[in-house]
Parts: C-alpha cells; sequence; structure tokens
C-alpha cells in the first residue's frame, strides 16, 4: 500500500498531527507492506512564472523540466501513485498554512489533474481516502467555536476539483490549553483514527 504523507506543520516530527499519522502508519504497518511517501510541505517553493504562463499555453511552450512544473509534475505524480493520502497540517490564520497552499497550487494544475469545460471544472483523478488531520490553538467546530473556520471547507472543495471526495478530518482542537489535556485530544484522536482505519480497511 503507498501512503503520502503531507505534513504541513513548521514543528514537523514534533507537530501534533504528525503524531497522529505515525500512529495511522504504525497500526497500517501491522496490516499491510507500506510504501510511504514521506513530503515535507515547509520546504515546497511558490509556484514561478513558468507554471503560471503554461496554464494558458500548450506543453510545448514550456520546459517541463525545471522550476515549479517539474516540481508540480513530480508532486502529482506522487499524488496519483498514492493509495491513501494523510495531510497533517495545523490551522493558521483560519485556513491553511501557505506551505499547504503551495502544495495545493502544485497539484489543482488546469489540464492535468483537472480540465475546464463549458459546464465548469472537470477532475481527472481517481478517487482515494484522503485523511485530514488538523490543529489548531483555539476552537473552530461544534458549539464552543469562537473563530471562523475557512480551512475544512476549502479543503473540501479544493480536493474535491481534482476528483479527491473521501475526505475525512480529524482535529485537535485547543492545543493552547493546558499540555495534559492536549496530549489527552491528541491521544484520544489518534485512538478515532485507528479505529476508522481498522473498519475502513477491514
Ligand atoms: C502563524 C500561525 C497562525 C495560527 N493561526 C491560528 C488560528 O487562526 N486559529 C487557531 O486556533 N490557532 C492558530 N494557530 C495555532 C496553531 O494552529 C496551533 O498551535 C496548532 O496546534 C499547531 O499544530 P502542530 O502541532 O500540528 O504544528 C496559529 C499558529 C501560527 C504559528
Amino acid at each position: 500500500m503507498k501512503i503520502l504523507v503531507i505534513n504541513c506543520s513548521p514543528q514537523q516530527l514534533a507537530s501534533s498531527t504528525y503524531s497522529v499519522a505515525q500512529a495511522m502508519i504504525d497500526q497500517l504497518t501491522d496490516l499491510h507492506e507500506l510504501n510511504i511517501d514521506m513530503l515535507d510541505a515547509t520546504g515546497l517553493p511558490h509556484i514561478d512564472s513558468d507554471y503560471a504562463n503554461s496554464l494558458c499555453a500548450a506543453d510545448s511552450a514550456h520546459d517541463l523540466n525545471k522550476g515549479s512544473l517539474a516540481i508540480s509534475d513530480r508532486l502529482i505524480r506522487s499524488l496519483e501513485r498514492a493509495d491513501l493520502v494523510i495531510i497533517a497540517s495545523p490551522m493558521h490564520n483560519y485556513s491553511v498554512p501557505s506551505c499547504l497552499k503551495s502544495w495545493l497550487d502544485h497539484v489543482v494544475r488546469a489540464g492535468k489533474t483537472f480540465n475546464i469545460t463549458a459546464t465548469g471544472k472537470q477532475a481527472l483523478l481517481a478517487d482515494k481516502p484522503v485523511y485530514v488531520l488538523v490543529s489548531s490553538g483555539g476552537v473552530f467546530s461544534g458549539e464552543a467555536a469562537y473563530q471562523p473556520d475557512f480551512f475544512t471547507p476549502y479543503i473540501k472543495a479544493i480536493l474535491a476539483t481534482i476528483g479527491l471526495n473521501s475526505v475525512l478530518f480529524f482535529t485537535i482542537e485547543g492545543t493552547a490549553n493546558r499540555t495534559d489535556l492536549v496530549q489527552q485530544k491528541i491521544a484520544d484522536v489518534q485512538r478515532r483514527v485507528c479505529e476508522h482505519l481498522a473498519t475502513a480497511l477491514a
């Protein structure tokens, strides 16, 4: 089984969502032979001018082997190859961190992962499970929410654009709280994700 893990936290392996991703990997390792593609999204550059111009020109007009176009091809290939995707990300300013936005700009690409038609955008990727692990200092869902959430609706809409509709969110909210409470929340999310995986892959 091929797994793509996209780590979007500046805390990297010490991040709360990565610890949940690691619990998922540990569980999957017991069931499958894994091929893990670990992407540190925080190192991704923004798209460049060749990439931006290529959206309105034939491939032959650009050197596809350099800059953002080459990075985009590589990121799209690894997304296409994956059987399961894990996005581990903090909420930043009510939305996705800029590195996750950069990954999306590279993989949500006209003519490659979706087509623009007279009736709208047509997705080109085969659907697959996407586990989105989100961590936030405060609370953005449920009755206790006190801030807007542009993260989850945006991710649902943008992944659906390229054909990824089987998107599941697991959130660790309120990490600005006491450390022992946060550890409890992380353990709880680890347990719930692993229970879900066990059922989904049975
Ligand atoms: C630049 C920045 C912006 C943030 N914006 C928000 C926010 O809008 N809402 C929120 O609840 N927490 C916000 N936080 C807090 C992080 O989401 C929180 O610390 C999270 O638990 C970090 O997750 P990680 O351990 O997976 O990196 C922000 C943190 C940073 C560094």
